[in-house]
């Protein structure tokens, strides 16, 4: 019988990449503070990811992730909200007609500050400060006072969830995000790109097929299904009082859920078995996450997946592998084995960002873009071999065009780095390199479709 769970059950556990606050009664009291204020997501609506989430398990959807590797109070403007949205949108549009499935939309938004450091400190010249922690934690700037944990700061975390959903919820439902704009939009980034040729088939074909709806009558405008989308948000859930806080009884069934995103993440570098991190998932009902870096083991995972998942829920739980393009290749096939064998029900998504960072030569964080690709592919390629489905992806992205990323079709070098580098933690695909990397997935699914379609259509032919 595993122990009781509490909303605070991880407080008796080791926890790692946890804060030290200079004042905890100042802690304390933003922490009843937080547990008062409205949630920011229903229960009802975690559950319908979930529902999503278990489409995709089946094979039936394909899961899109992605956001920030860490929001920013200083980047919080409605312009950057649009234009990310905006830019998930079309990726998720090319990627519905490629594959012809729906496809899940999740944001790394609307809650995503909270960062785990490989260091506590960080050094810059002969000065040693502790490491930046996300905006909910500490300031990025680099002074003795910035890095100081300030639990005020999670109240202003919050109000900036809750004015971005806000809008999100707006883009959503109020008509910003009808398929024949998004496919207007699309066809902008066509034009412009590189690579047009390459992506002129598919954005042609989508042109056709509304067309075609047009001519049978269908008023694009007037449908709900082409005029509103549903939209879903999800962090890390790494800062554990502010998730405790937010976290609540749902009056109609019962359940505890965590109402501060709908799907929440166990990083790579907090999962341990019997840490506090894993204690606090297991007990809340919405879907959750789970990063699996080169050093889990297939018996491991196992564990995990009993204690995150004991009744085998579909949708519960996503596996977001992140192993680098060069070690998927001898990590996943285990995984993916020992999880089949046990019969086990999960989304598994790539995360093809964490494991390809480097430094370039210039100095700066980054990741090519043909490493994330090729993680990509490994990723599909595994899950061919193995008959099990490639569920998802999980990129760090923006819809601004930056440059913290190389490569891509408009070929970003190491020098151009320094352009526009803005992030506050890891590199972003920018808005036109996320876009080449939604067509280039879809011609994946669409290489999926074609060799999972031959042995039936060899039936057929018998
Ligand atoms: C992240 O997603 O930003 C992150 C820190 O990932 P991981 O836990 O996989 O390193
Ligand atoms: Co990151």
């Amino acid at each position: 019988m595993p122990e009781r769970w509490t909303p605070d059950s991880w407080r008796a556990r080791p926890i790692a990449q946890a804060p030290q606050y200079p004042d905890p009664q100042k802690l304390a009291a933003v922490e009843k503070r937080l547990s008062t204020f409205p949630p920011l997501v229903f229960a009802g609506e975690a559950r319908q990811l979930k529902k999503a989430l278990a489409r995709v398990a089946a094979g039936e959807a394909f899961l899109l992730q992605g956001g920030d590797c860490a929001e920013s109070f200083a980047e919080h403007h409605p312009d950057n909200i649009r234009d990310f949205f905006r830019v998930l949108l079309q990726m998720a549009v090319v990627l519905t007609y490629a594959a012809a499935s729906p496809v899940v939309k999740v944001g790394r938004i609307a809650g995503q500050f909270a960062k785990p450091r490989s260091s506590p400190m960080e050094k810059v010249g002969d000065k040693e400060l502790p490491s930046y922690r996300g905006d909910i934690i500490n300031g990025h700037e680099f002074t003795e006072a910035a890095r100081v944990p300030d639990a005020h700061r999670q109240i202003e975390a919050y109000r900036q969830s809750a004015a971005t959903l806000n809008l999100l919820r707006a883009f959503a439902h109020g008509g910003y995000a009808n398929l024949a704009s998004v496919h207007q939009w699309m066809l902008g980034f066509v034009k412009d790109s590189p690579q047009s040729r390459r992506y002129f088939e598919l954005a042609d074909r989508i042109s056709e097929t509304l067309g075609f709806m047009r001519a049978c009558g269908l008023d694009l405008e007037s449908h709900p299904e082409l005029r509103t989308t549903e939209f879903y948000t999800s962090h890390e859930a790494l800062l554990l009082p502010y998730e405790q806080a937010m976290t609540r009884v749902d009056s109609t069934s019962g359940d505890w859920y965590c109402t501060s995103g709908h799907l929440v993440w166990i990083g790579d570098r907090t999962r341990q078995l019997d840490h506090a991190h894993v204690e606090y998932c297991r007990g809340i009902k919405n879907p959750i996450g789970l990063k699996c870096g080169p050093s889990v083991k297939p018996d491991e995972l196992l564990r995990l997946i009993d204690i995150l998942n004991p009744d085998d829920e579909p949708g519960r739980l996503t596996l977001i592998g992140r192993f680098g393009a060069d070690k998927v290749s001898e990590h996943l096939p285990a995984l993916v084995r020992a999880v089949k064998r046990e019969g086990r029900t999960v989304v598994w998504s790539c995360d093809p960002m964490h494991g390809n960072t480097i430094t370039s030569a210039s100095g700066y964080k980054t990741r090519p873009f043909e490493r994330i690709l090729q993680e990509v592919k490994t990723f599909f390629a595994v899950h061919l071999a193995e008959g099990t489905i490639a569920g998802g992806v999980h990129l760090e992205m923006t819809g601004r065009n930056v440059t913290e990323c190389t490569g891509g079709a408009r070929a970003i070098t190491d020098e151009g780095l320094n352009d526009r580098y803005h992030t506050f933690c890891d590199p972003r695909l920018n808005a036109e390199q996320a876009i080449e990397m939604a067509f280039l997935v879809a011609e994946l699914m669409k290489e999926e479709r074609l060799n999972k379609a031959r042995p039936l259509a060899a039936a057929a032919s018998l």
